[in-house]
């Protein structure tokens, strides 16, 4: 498989580049920028790229990259801070920019010249985003500029007989208006690339390493119904059969029916699946409690006991897989982190369980290319385009105390509500949407009699990243309608409120 390698430099958009080089099916991974010389050659990559970063190259801190990396023969893209690090280090000059005017934020208007290859066949002038402070005064001997913008006439500059290439601007962001174009141009034209990156080897691979590496061993996984968890299960499967468990524990948290379907999705499959119904011990130890805080604590203990007392029953297992993806291996900036972390959608998993080692066959796969490795492993749509779920579940969409009651009434009406988001066709073009129930109750009138029941919010925000948020402009005519159906079909309720709220300053769960 070839591979291109990323080299960090502490740039925001660093996950975005790797990102774009996997659409273009060309396998890559972020490393540090001071990933020794012995590494890189023995990562073998067909070309390499200089992330932007927050540095000034002329000051004594500044990170750098070994020098011998200029020698390899290999393609280089130097973006932003990558590209005058390079400059720089091969003779060119940066400076600080002058004048504002020479520093550039923002959309630019730039002109290109389509005679090197990183802009071949695009048009000579479009819009790049721009983000420097410092400036390439003089590119280095060998060099030739090959972009400019009204301030700055080294917004690119190549040599094309070292294949050595930099820009100024940002590639990787949507406001470049042809810049996956232009790092398409980088691997296919430069770097020669094959497209040989695809889930569907990717998935021979993945199985035949698992073989290898867990023998004639057992496996145990924590199943939350959550995409990464449920690929990690099926890929698992497929490779190791019955001698893989998987605990799934249902808190009576889930959301309609949606218990059930986790455990159809792995029915048929050759594993052990054991669900554990818990309903009542979670309802039970969340009785009476209001503080938001509290109840995640106890949902997240509870869960580990109950996970612990099965591993109990099963007896020792050699590995415990965990659905780890490649974004958090990135943020945790270290290439082997092999610690028990409380994501993905299961609480922090038990020190207590025994066992050898963790397996995580997801840490170098981005979300969609886990749910492209699901639709490969034959799992159900549903499952595969699932919206992000909380592991404490309904209970921090219940203000105040949890109850199966309200907990019923929520199931009934933030089902109805993704019914119709579905029906209006904007079930995928949300991120994230769900009902909460706000504890309130009101005054109303249904048929000749008076109602005092409880108010349901509906929730639809639109983010990447989940840091922020903003509330989604759903049409009039679609929230007149979930309305009006979950005031006719669900009991207990008689008022719809739509959040218009963005998170800063709320938040996009309510506790
Ligand atoms: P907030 O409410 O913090 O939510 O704006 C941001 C995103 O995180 C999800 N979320 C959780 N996910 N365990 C999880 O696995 C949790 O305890 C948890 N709390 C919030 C939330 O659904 C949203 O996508």
């Amino acid at each position: 498989m070839q591979k291109v390698l990323i080299l960090d430099f502490g740039g925001q958009y660093n996950q975005l580049i790797a990102r774009r080089v996997r659409e273009n099916r060309v396998y890559c991974e972020v490393h540090p920028h001071d990933m020794p010389m012995e590494e890189i050659r023995r990562f073998a990559p067909i070309g390499i790229i200089f992330t932007g970063g927050p540095g000034s190259v002329y000051l004594p801190d500044a990170p750098k990259v070994d020098p011998a990396v200029f020698t390899l023969g290999v393609p280089i893209l130097g973006i932003c801070y990558g590209c005058q690090l390079m400059a720089q280090m091969l003779g060119g000059r940066v400076t600080a920019a002058q004048n504002d005017a020479a520093r550039e934020y923002g959309k630019t208007q730039t002109s290109f010249d389509p005679g090197c290859a990183l802009f071949r066949g695009l048009p000579e002038e479009s819009v790049t985003w721009m983000s420097h402070g410092d400036y390439m005064a003089q590119a280095p001997q060998g060099f030739r500029l090959a972009a400019h913008s009204a301030v700055c006439p080294t917004a690119a500059i190549c040599d094309e007989e070292r294949r050595l290439y930099g820009v100024q601007f940002h590639p990787e962001v949507n406001h470049t208006a042809y810049g996956r174009e232009m790092l398409h141009n980088f691997l296919y034209g430069i770097c020669a690339a094959g497209g040989d990156w695809t889930m569907a080897d990717y998935k021979t691979q993945a199985i035949a390493g698992i073989q290898e590496k867990v023998g004639d061993g057992k496996a145990l996984l924590a199943l939350s119904g959550g995409v990464d968890s449920s690929v990690a299960a099926a890929l698992m499967a497929e490779a190791i059969g019955s001698r893989l468990t998987c605990v799934f524990v249902d808190h009576g948290l889930m959301r309609k029916n949606e218990g059930d379907q986790v455990e159809a999705a792995f029915a048929h499959r050759d594993l052990r699946f054991i669900r554990i119904n818990a309903e009542e011990r979670f309802l039970s130890r969340l009785a009476s409690v209001v503080e938001p805080e509290r109840k995640r604590k106890i949902i997240g203990e509870e869960f580990v006991r109950v996970f612990e007392e099965t591993a109990g029953q099963i007896g020792a297992v050699d590995y415990l897989v965990q659905g780890t993806i490649y974004p958090d291996v990135i943020e945790s900036g270290k290439g082997d982190a092999a610690v028990i972390k409380s994501h993905h959608n299961v609480g922090g998993l038990p020190d207590s369980v025994n066992f050898r080692e963790i397996l995580e066959p997801l840490r170098l796969l981005f979300k969609d290319e886990v749910r492209q490795l699901g639709r490969e492993l034959g799992l159900p749509e549903a499952l595969i385009c699932r919206q992000p779920f909380p592991g404490p579940g309904l209970a921090i969409r219940i203000i105040g105390e949890v109850t199966k009651e309200k907990l019923d009434v929520l199931r009934e009406a933030d089902a109805i509500f993704r019914e119709e988001m579905a029906r209006a066709g904007l079930g995928q073009s949300a991120d994230q949407y769900f009902a909460a129930l706000t504890n309130m109750r009101s005054v109303g009138v249904m048929g000749d009699g008076r109602s005092y029941d409880y108010a349901i919010a509906l929730r639809s925000v639109q983010t990447s990243d989940f840091m922020t948020a903003d509330w989604s402009r759903l049409p009039y005519e679609l929230l007149d309608r979930a309305s009006v159906r979950i005031v006719n079909e669900v009991r207990g309720v008689n008022r719809v409120l739509y959040d218009i709220t963005s998170k800063p300053p709320a938040t996009v769960e309510y506790e």
